[in-house]
């Protein structure tokens, strides 16, 4: 179990370093990522390195027992290097240059900037590949955090060749954007610009496009400084650090290249519902890559500096959401950062070292979790705990929340997130995986959820369809099964593909509206759903009108609004499992009327029965983590050994805050 921080000693001067190193000690701090946003102090001019100081630092931190999860370093141009080459900084869609003087102001697919970055990245890996400090390597930081989108010109003429690798042709890109559309037909790549600002809507496939393109080339740059480490020589796990659910990279496509994921993750404390958010956020990361243990790269210790107002931790609060890491399968708890800083531009932001010092309640917790996190044992890898597959899908994601839908209100992760709080509310462990991973038959899964699967590919669409024939219970819908990877629709209309399975046809998607003013006619644009085993609950976004086709049943129909008396939930035994289709995003509390149905039906069990709605359970093979996030106590009979103190127990007792590892021995 890492314990640790991001270490930024050149903000500090050299006779604190060994200071730090003696109280990360006292605080069992085991590992530091190291040099993040060191560039400028390890480069101070092109062809000129100093790595005495850091050097040194390895030194200390090495001395002191204290490993080292080394930085490229390369999130951060420094001044000198857009000065000399102003090419390199990033444009917004209007044009507009993002300038130097915050961070991360460089064009990923920039040739001079990948040039530079990499010319830093041998020079360190070189340096450091062998040193016995080095336990691991932290890529860049946070790749695309701030420039979500980079449309200069280096970005246009990478997007060219990006597109002549894609489509081979200009003929297939006319084919696959539906450039007969508004006279945009192309006679060569080089007429292709980025999607930037245009007088009106901008081609979808050409969006679309563009996202896929900006994912690969923050990965094309993690994949050069990966390839950079390993030619030095280095043997050291390769990571980045992830987002959790970050929209402009596709994180289960660069899963694959990291060898351990990391994620970092900023929940609200003053949120009294942001634990549920956290917990989607680990599954997520786990589900990633769930061979191998994940590392929280970065929490905070207590507030931060960045939301419109900071409210601090509450007592116990960072050590409950530590152990909810850990019980979803984390192998590291790490803070961003070490020693709050003096100056700069994150100088209120907490850190596991206060400005304050140590008489202070964060120190104090941190020094306590330290203990706590040190007398643990190795945990198992979290595999095949999960009966239940929530379905996220990146270029989904895109092409959902793309404009000009009948249903402009769509925000993807809310809507997905909305599932998962009401699965997580019901102790439910999930998996969150993409479409292709549900019928793997590895995972073995029994429910998958997929909201809003508006971009279907074929082979995916197989996938869910096997996955029923096989036995699994599938919920979709609404607004599913619509476009093809282009987002084009296919031939023959909607549902194409899961239409059968469904057993229903889709005629029109009736968006629902708020009405602006109060309806002349009540009801008329709003409306509610129930059935045998759906308590009344309310439909919002989408009232599709769909259609029984064949043996399906209608679970639930409309009870008000203008598809009063319709389909509003369908059910169709295929195979040896069930395919359910829903024609509407219901509200919070329909989304649980209809995931306690959907629960029952596929005969899933959560992983501890009897716990209330604020505490929460995660199994991570044979040990099960429990945390009370809320104010009452939790009493829950668990028997086995606690995994911090070693001992026999038959039930744990949990006020606020309070969390328990447990073995079920
Ligand atoms: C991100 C960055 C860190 C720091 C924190 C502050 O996670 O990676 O460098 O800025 O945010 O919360």
């Amino acid at each position: 179990m890492h314990y640790g921080a991001d270490y930024n000693p050149e903000q500090w001067p050299e006779e604190i370093w060994p200071e730090d190193v003696a109280r990360m000690r006292e605080a069992g701090v085991t590992m530091v990522s190291l040099g993040i946003f060191s560039w400028s102090r390890i480069q101070p001019r092109e062809g000129e390195f100093d790595f005495e100081w850091l050097d040194r630092v390895v030194e200390l931190l090495h001395e002191g027992g204290i490993a080292v999860d080394l930085a490229t370093a390369t999130a951060s141009p420094p001044p000198w290097a857009s000065a000399a080459y102003p090419e390199i900084l990033p444009r917004d869609e209007n044009g507009a240059v993002y300038w130097p003087g915050s961070r991360q102001q460089f064009a990923p697919s920039s040739p001079v900037y990948r040039r530079l970055a990499a010319e830093l990245v041998t020079a360190i890996a070189e340096r450091y590949a062998a040193h016995p400090a080095v336990v691991m390597w932290h890529v860049n930081n946070e790749y695309g955090c701030h420039v979500n989108m980079d449309f200069s010109d280096a970005a246009r003429d990478a997007f060219r060749r990006w597109l002549g690798d894609r489509y081979g042709s200009v003929d297939a890109l006319n084919e696959a954007w539906g450039t007969n559309f508004w006279s945009q037909r192309y006679q060569s790549f080089d007429e292709v610009f980025p999607p930037r600002k245009a007088p009106y809507s901008v081609n979808p496939g050409q969006m679309l496009d563009y996202r896929r393109f900006t994912s690969d080339m923050l990965l094309e740059c993690y994949l050069m400084e990966r390839d950079l480490i390993r030619a030095a020589g280095a043997s050291q796990p390769i990571t980045t650090n992830f987002m959790g659910a970050f929209k402009p990279a596709d994180y289960a496509k660069w899963a694959p290249h990291l060898d351990v994921v990391s994620d970092d993750a900023y929940p609200d404390p003053n949120d009294p519902e942001s634990f549920r958010a956290a917990a989607f956020q680990r599954d997520l990361v786990r589900s990633l890559k769930p061979e191998v243990p994940w590392i929280l790269m970065e929490q905070a210790t207590n507030a931060l500096n960045w939301r419109p107002a900071n409210a601090p931790k509450a007592p116990g609060q960072m050590a409950a959401l530590s152990a909810q890491a850990i019980g979803r399968g984390a192998d590291g708890i790490l803070f961003f950062q070490w020693r709050q800083s003096r100056a700069g531009a994150e100088k209120f932001h907490s850190a596991m070292l206060p400005y304050a010092g140590t008489e202070t309640r964060t120190w104090r917790e941190v020094v306590a979790l330290g203990e706590q996190l040190a007398a643990l044992p190795a945990l198992p890898a979290a595999t095949h705990d999960a009966r239940v597959a929530l379905v996220f899908d990146w270029e989904n994601w895109w092409a959902v929340e793309a404009s000009d839908h009948p249903q402009n209100q769509l925000d993807y992760l809310a809507i997905v997130l909305r599932w998962y709080r009401a699965l997580h509310r019901r102790h439910v462990q999930v998996d969150i995986v993409p479409p292709s991973r549900v019928a793997s038959g590895v995972d073995g899964y029994d429910l998958a959820i997929a909201p809003l699967l508006y971009l279907l590919r074929e082979p995916d669409a197989a996938a869910l369809v096997s996955f029923v024939e096989g036995g699994g219970h599938l919920l979709t819908g609404p607004f599913s099964d619509v476009v093809d990877e282009a987002d084009r629709f296919r031939e023959g209309g909607f549902l194409t593909q899961l239409g059968a399975l469904c057993g229903i046809r889709l005629e029109d998607f009736g968006a629902l509206v708020e009405p602006d003013a109060p309806p002349t006619v009540p009801g008329e644009r709003e409306a509610r759903f129930s059935g045998e085993f759906v308590p009344e609950a309310r439909a919002t976004l989408f009232a599709e009108e769909i259609a029984v086709t064949s043996d399906a049943t209608v679970e639930a129909a409309f009870t008000s609004g203008r598809r009063a008396g319709h389909p509003a939930l369908t059910a169709r035994r295929a195979g040896r499992g069930v395919a359910r289709y829903l024609a509407t995003v219901p509200d919070e509390a329909g989304v649980q009327v209809v995931v306690d149905h959907v629960l029952a039906d596929a005969g899933v069990a959560p992983v501890l029965p009897g716990l209330p709605e604020h505490a929460e359970v995660a199994r991570r093979g044979e040990l099960v983590t429990v945390v009370n996030h809320g104010a009452r106590r939790v009493d829950v009979p668990l028997a086995g050994i606690d995994a911090v103190t070693g001992e026999r127990v038959d039930s744990v007792a949990l006020e606020q805050y309070d969390w328990a590892l447990v073995f079920e021995r």
